[in-house]
């Protein structure tokens, strides 16, 4: 999938690189593309390439998660919150028996709808084809339609550009063929369509913010029982700065897979049917018995939790500064016990560290699956210029490599778009 232009296209699940510096560095926060842009130019470029005219337009946000990490496949909870980056897709009937899906400078890709689909090449349809094949499972016709994606999801980011590109893809099917996929249906279609067609066994908080984002509220989900509810997340004096540190380490869907396997495998020597069944002092008990790595894999998933419950508290309780020495914690954690950080997101959250309270920083960690990716600094408004500002200029001067530094207020879950709903960039 290509993206909006001011972004460049390096997909972690697709191409894993370490991607290059732009030529020219940009401004310390970047502002976000509206979402009337993206859609105008999805409906350009159906046009140029199909010559149709959209029936349906659909848009999936982006996620950052506040805290809760690597814990939606251990029966955890996550804070995470839909960013106000999104694809948007659009889309007319063909009347063939075919999609033809068509994003930035590549060439539109054709996939037959004569049988249930498959995984296929390019990589990126998969999310697509993943969907797809979600509907067709539940006995939905889906119709021959050419479509085109645009995206200001950075990708390779560690911000679910593939769960927005899902969420957007299984918005746009329920427009097309009138199915409707109620309350948790969509997020977990989409998250088999990831198990299924990408081989990423991720959780599911990623395609739940997606779908359940709201304006100015983060999405507390139990990830025992998949309920969610919103936290309210409205103080104009809070900024969310995402800082993506641009590079992603390859062995990073190993990784992650491993690292789920090493969860599973420690939970079984542990005994116990859930984590939430499993206290720090079972951990403490059976230490030597569940080795190493094990033994601090699962410390890292029971001192989250607890940690993730703290936020979520703090957060309804006002007590925002509570936050700082939770968000160090969790990132201490994924760094020495869960080994999942990198030296670049290390360096970004030090940098906030050195700001500190007195510059305006309240909290940084890195956010997502690891391995390279963003880090979330939660901070004090008024200082979030300059704080970005320190971010991109010490961020380069110790890596050598300029970071992609912006501001994101939660904003809306996936939605279909009218005409009239893109001229609002955060519709809620
Ligand atoms: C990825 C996965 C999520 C979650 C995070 C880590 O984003 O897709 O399900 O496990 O990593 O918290």
């Amino acid at each position: 999938m290509a993206q909006h232009r001011r972004h460049r296209a390096a997909s972690a699940r697709m191409i894993p690189v370490i991607a290059k510096a732009p030529d020219n560095p940009p401004m310390a926060l970047l502002p976000p593309v509206p979402l009337s842009t993206l859609a105008d130019e999805a409906t350009a470029a159906l046009q140029v390439a199909f010559g149709g005219k959209p029936v349906a337009t659909a848009m999936a946000p982006g996620r950052v998660n506040l805290i809760g990490e690597h814990i939606d496949y251990c029966d955890g909870f996550v804070l995470p919150f839909a960013i106000d980056r999104y694809v948007v897709m659009t889309a007319c009937l063909n009347g063939l028996e075919a999609i033809r899906v068509g994003s930035g400078s590549d060439k539109p890709v054709t996939i037959p709808l004569s049988q249930p689909l498959d995984p296929g090449e390019p990589a990126w349809t998969n999310y697509i084809r993943g969907v797809v094949r979600g509907f067709q499972d539940r006995g939905v016709a889906v119709p021959g339609f050419d479509a085109w994606v645009v995206s200001s999801v950075p990708m390779g980011a560690g911000l679910s550009s593939s769960a927005a590109l899902e969420c957007c893809t299984a918005t746009l099917l329920e427009a097309l063929t009138g199915a409707d996929l109620p309350g948790r249906e969509k997020p977990l279609l989409c998250q088999q369509a990831e198990h299924a067609f990408a081989g990423v066994p991720c959780g599911i908080m990623d395609q739940y913010a997606s779908t359940f984002g709201e304006k100015d509220r983060l999405v507390f989900i139990d990830c025992k029982t998949n309920e969610h509810s919103l936290v309210p997340f409205s103080d104009p004096d809070l900024t969310l700065i995402v800082a993506n540190t641009n590079v992603h380490h390859e062995l990073s869907d190993g990784g992650y897979a491993s690292r789920r396997r090493a969860t599973e495998t420690g939970l079984a020597i542990l005994g116990k049917p859930s984590w939430r069944e499993v206290t720090s002092a079972d951990v403490e008990a059976r230490w030597n018995a569940l080795g190493d790595p094990i033994n601090r894999r699962c410390r890292h998933v029971v001192t989250e939790i607890s940690r993730t419950l703290a936020a979520a508290m703090a957060l309804r309780e006002n007590a925002i500064d509570e936050l700082g020495p939770l968000m160090a914690a969790s990132h201490d954690s994924l760094r020495d016990d869960f080994e999942v950080s990198c030296k670049e997101l290390d360096t970004m959250v030090e940098i906030a560290t050195e700001i500190g309270g007195a510059g305006g920083v309240i909290g940084a960690r890195m956010t997502g699956g690891g391995f390279g990716g963003s880090t979330v600094t939660l901070c004090r408004s008024a200082h979030a210029p300059t704080i970005a500002a320190t971010l991109h200029d010490r961020y380069h001067q110790r890596t050598g490599i300029v970071p992609e530094i912006f501001s994101s207020r939660p904003a809306a879950g996936a939605r279909q778009l009218t005409p009239l709903a893109t001229q609002a960039d955060s519709p809620s």
